[in-house]
């Protein structure tokens, strides 16, 4: 499988491989390696496993030669994608790989939003990424909770990639 061009030309800081993008349901064979990089994602006052996320959820995985390094799980609902849980290697973050997949939720997937539930430790990075913020106040006890959503640009539509898993 070659990397989409799309790809070419984006900027990761600090970090060197061929990029790609997969979407769709995470075969059997790649679901352990996805599920452990989500493990960061699915604490909190209800956690379902990773695992049971990415059996059963479809997924947008950036990989660097052919190594799953960003995920997101999540629904699709009226065109748009909300997400579940999504996370970056740890030994990666803080390098553009979180933004790179948010983008590619929209633009490669062709999610025409994309939408998430986050808590304060994580919603700047959503801020940051371009995200409206609205607060969903203290959800769980001591836990605020905060509604972000993103429109798709120049996406209307949904169209297949050949990163399809
Ligand atoms: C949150 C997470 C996905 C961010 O991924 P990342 O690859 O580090 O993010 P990026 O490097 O693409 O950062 C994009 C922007 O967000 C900012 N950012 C990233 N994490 C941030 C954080 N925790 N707090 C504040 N800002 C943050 C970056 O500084 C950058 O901003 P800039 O471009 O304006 O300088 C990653 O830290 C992670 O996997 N965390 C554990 C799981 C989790 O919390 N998931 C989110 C809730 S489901």
């Amino acid at each position: 499988m070659t990397a989409p061009p799309r790809l070419a030309g984006r900027t990761v800081t600090g970090m060197s491989g061929r990029l790609q993008t997969w979407t769709g349901a995470v075969p059997a064979v790649a679901r352990a390696q996805v599920a452990e990089l989500l493990e960061d994602a699915v604490a909190g006052p209800h956690p379902e496993t990773a695992s049971a996320l990415v059996a059963s959820l479809p997924a947008v995985v950036v990989c660097v030669d052919d190594e799953p390094v960003a995920a997101a799980v999540g629904r699709e609902r009226d065109g748009g994608f909300v997400v579940r849980a999504l996370a970056v290697e740890r030994t990666r973050r803080r390098s553009g790989l979180g933004r790179l997949l948010l983008d590619e939720v929209s633009l490669v997937s062709g999610y025409r939003w994309v939408e998430a539930e986050t808590d304060r430790h994580s919603v700047e990075f959503y801020r940051r990424c371009g995200f409206s913020i609205t607060s969903l106040g203290e959800k769980y006890p001591g836990v605020e909770r905060f509604r972000c959503l993103r429109e798709s640009p120049d996406q209307p539509s949904r169209r297949p990639t050949d990163g399809r898993l």
